[in-house]
């Protein structure tokens, strides 16, 4: 049985690709492991932010489509998407950096297996920064997870939080750099809707070999469900493959893609060879798949899951350092060869990103 290590990237709508530069790299510390264009529209900015190489599960990415509607949040799409760091302490760092840089911020808000921070990137994002532990274990036991629907502390929802303590409790000194202890450490979890969750329960295990780890409420909206599903076989849940959803009513509105919004989310395959066995997977149990895409920097392929999200697989390698070294990496615009032939005119087309 084939199962995904997680997250490869999530690929966002931006509006301008200064801005989105400005903030990802010089607000929260991520590195610009790739300037590229959109290889099926390549016109507009692609901007490929990561860690220090830009491993899959830290990678965020950007279109940059300035004439593009305003997205909205809806079933089929992504809710926010969470990046992790390690302490309570670091993530009281965060707070009182971004609050002194006039951002608005809600939290630290207990969530039972983490603590989180929420805030909205320059383009309407709902970000979240959450600790890494306790972790899912806090209510059932390791080789246990998923199997009842857990409950929470009114302590952590609406009308028995402190809100006025949340509010009111940041980090004491100002913190204008980032120390090494607040370093964004990747993707803790990504957050969607959906409007039937056991379907979705059942698309996520059988397409991409996760499994429910958490059944509970949405803690913002106790009457809902928010359910977890991982890679993970009963002894650890591996970082960075935490995929969540809150289960809304068919009633809502489908998400609406554009700016401010997520285009799709890409799981992890190994390689090539794993990944045409995922194809195969894929296409035996009824899903439309795209082809093999050359990506430069991975291959793809893509499919929806049954509410619509857009959702791709890419292998792990060659990775960024394939064309530019690691040194440098996203520095200068790099084209495929194919489209190396018209760099003037694409580079007249975007304008300058620095
Ligand atoms: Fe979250
Ligand atoms: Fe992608």
């Amino acid at each position: 049985m084939l199962s995904t290590l997680g997250f490869h990237h999530i690929t966002l709508v931006a509006s301008d690709a200064r801005r989105t530069l400005a903030f990802y790299h010089d607000v929260l510390g991520l590195r610009l492991v790739k300037q590229t264009v959109n290889f099926d529209d390549p016109g507009a900015y692609h901007l490929y932010f990561g860690d220090e190489t830009g491993a899959p599960g830290t990678i965020v990415t950007f279109f940059e489509w300035a004439q593009a509607p305003r997205g909205r949040y809806g079933v089929g799409g992504v809710h926010h998407l969470a990046f992790s760091v390690p302490t309570y302490e670091a993530l009281l760092k965060w707070k009182r950096r971004l609050t002194d840089l006039g951002m608005p911020v809600s939290g630290p808000m207990p969530r039972g297996y983490f603590t989180s921070l929420y805030f909205r990137d320059p383009d309407g994002q709902v970000l979240e920064i959450a600790t890494a532990g306790p972790g899912y274990t806090l209510d059932e036991p390791i080789e246990a997870l998923g199997r009842g629907v857990m409950q929470q502390k009114d302590s952590q929802l609406p009308g028995g939080r402190n809100e006025a303590l949340i509010a009111a409790t940041t980090h004491p000194e100002p913190v204008p750099g980032i120390t090494p202890d607040m370093v964004l450490t990747g993707l803790h979890h990504i957050t969607g809707m959906t409007d039937d969750i056991e379907r979705a329960s059942d698309f996520y295990e059988q397409a991409l070999g996760l499994k429910l780890v958490k059944k509970t409420i949405n803690q913002d909206d106790p009457d809902t469900p928010h359910w977890f599903w991982a890679n993970y076989e009963g002894t650890r849940v591996l970082p960075g493959s935490a995929w969540t959803l809150f289960g809304w009513s068919p009633r809502h509105p489908k998400a609406r893609g554009g700016i401010g919004q997520t285009h799709h989310v890409a799981f992890r395959a190994k390689d090539a060879t794993e990944q045409l066995a995922w194809r195969e997977h894929l296409l035996s149990i009824g899903l439309e798949v795209s082809p093999v895409m050359d990506r430069q920097y991975f291959q793809s392929i893509y499919f929806s899951a049954p509410d619509g999200q857009l959702l791709e697989i890419a292998t792990d390698g060659p990775g960024f350092a394939v064309d530019e070294p690691v040194a440098t990496l996203g520095e200068s615009l790099k084209l495929p060869a194919w489209l190396e032939p018209h760099r003037a005119a694409i580079e007249g087309e975007l304008g300058p990103l620095k």
